[in-house]
């Protein structure tokens, strides 16, 4: 590219961004829904176990890469070693399938904004409502197209900044919601304690390998780890800023908007089925069919309902700038096409995925690859449990045996000592790379249904 690349400003910029690109859909929508999935406590206590130590070890090194290097994911890739320059392909590849689905998704807050809006809090809370919903082929269709469609504009318009000074202001209040509304659940309702109790006692009876394959690919997810965005997020930061606080800061905001959203939706799910299994593996849909509950039963839901939904909104809506922002800008290096065609180019793709993704709910319903419940699911899996591992394997062997671990160390080191030494270079050399393969093979045996996790 022709222009120079510039740099985060101040200390806590850096940070910012990141924790930015982070927090998403990822917090309060997949992470709920998972640990409501696999086993609560467990599958709590699994994901922070792996964030303090794989997590940091992966952000750790790529930023690092980001930084030495001053290129983004495939260049930083090529120049490190040709052989790995696959890796940074990969890793593009991976927001190009995450960004249509985010956009159904994103559709879907934006329905649920329209709904409260409109005063409809009470039909929403319809057991039945949301699946019924999802039925229908038009109606998803128009808000998914109006998500990655505003997605597009503000990226053809580089008009990115605006957007993230209004979520910054966004995200403190998003945050002041969960812990009202979480609150307000476990004083008002009924039942909702025993779902706090299962949300933070782990229950080492739940533990399957399947919760270690999904707490991984949620803690890639989160992070935005794995594909690139570090990498390039390490190329604007400045040299004296410490790498090992700067993701201790990101690591405790991230996890902890998600802990809290897990808080929001996990206890009501108890309160309103009983603690029914059931309705714990509701999966994708959770949030959407849990909160409409919540609301309704507030004085003012229909109100803290639509400024919730609209908190989300600008949450999904700083992560899907930011996939789509990836893409277009490797388009723009590698293909050396201009913003405006790559844009429509990445909108082009979309559309045809994110719509096939809506219509896996109806038209589509019987499809069903892998045997996974739908085709949100699959590209979803596709994804964080196919895609992200391999390219995670790849950037740990690369760092801890072909360049080996000191070759970062003067990068981390910059801008405050790097006390976890040890904890990098063990884990980016042995723990990593066996524990992704042992991943990898598991969720692949377990999605053709030949081993059940
Ligand atoms: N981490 C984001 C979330 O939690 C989702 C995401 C994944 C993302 N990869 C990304 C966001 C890349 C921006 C850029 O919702």
């Amino acid at each position: 590219m022709d222009q120079k690349r510039s740099s985060f400003t101040g200390k806590i910029g850096f940070v910012l961004a990141a924790a930015g690109s982070a927090v998403g859909l990822g917090n309060i929508w997949r992470f709920p829904y998972l640990a409501a999935k696999y086993g609560g406590g467990i599958f709590l206590l699994v994901y922070i176990i792996l964030a303090v130590t794989f997590g940091f070890a992966l952000m750790a090194a790529e930023i690092a890469i980001g930084r030495k290097t001053g290129l983004s994911a495939i260049g930083a890739f090529k120049k490190l070693d040709r052989r790995f320059a696959f890796v940074g392909y990969l890793a593009a590849l991976i927001p190009a399938i995450i960004l249509p689905y985010y956009s159904v998704i994103g559709g879907w807050v934006m329905k649920y904004i329209a709904g409260f809006g409109t005063g409809q809090a009470h039909v929403m809370a319809g057991d039945k409502y949301f699946s019924e919903y999802l039925k229908i082929v038009g109606e998803p269709l128009v808000w998914f197209l109006l998500f990655i469609g505003l997605t597009s504009l503000i990226v053809m318009l580089g008009v990115e900044k605006g957007i993230e000074k209004v979520s910054k202001v966004m995200m403190p209040i998003l945050v002041v919601l969960i812990l009202g509304i979480s609150i307000y659940t476990i004083v008002a309702m009924p039942g909702a304690v025993d779902g706090v109790l299962y949300y933070i006692t782990p229950d080492f009876s739940k533990f399957s390998v399947m919760t270690v394959v999904a707490a991984m690919g949620q803690l890639f997810y989160s992070m935005s780890l794995a594909m690139g965005i570090m990498i390039t997020f390490g190329s604007y930061m400045k040299k004296d800023i410490s790498i090992e606080k700067s993701i201790h800061q990101i690591e405790i905001f991230d996890t902890g908007v998600a802990f809290l959203a897990g808080l929001m939706i996990i206890p009501a799910v108890f309160a309103f089925s009983g603690g029914n299994e059931e309705a714990l593996g509701k999966g994708p849909t959770l949030m959407f069919v849990t909160l409409p509950k919540v609301f309704d039963t507030m004085p003012g839901g229909n109100i803290i309902g639509a400024v919730f939904f609209i908190m989300v909104f600008f949450a999904a809506l700083t992560s899907s700038i930011s996939l789509m922002e990836t893409i277009v800008s490797i388009l723009q290096d590698k293909l050396r096409m201009k913003r405006i065609p790559a844009s429509l180019a990445v909108l082009g793709f979309s559309l045809v995925l994110g719509g096939i993704t809506c219509l896996g709910f109806n038209v589509l319903k019987d499809v069903k690859p892998l045997g996974l419940d739908d085709l949100l699911t699959f590209f979803d899996f596709i994804s964080n449990s196919i895609l992200m591992p391999i390219a995670a394997f790849f950037t740990a062997v690369l760092v801890g045996f072909v360049l080996k671990p000191e070759y970062l160390m003067d990068e981390l080191d910059l801008g405050g000592k790097f006390k976890a030494k040890r904890l990098f270079s063990v884990m980016i050399k042995y723990i990593a790379p066996v524990f992704i393969v042992a991943i990898l093979v598991s969720s692949i045996l377990d999605a053709f249904g030949i081993v059940k996790m």
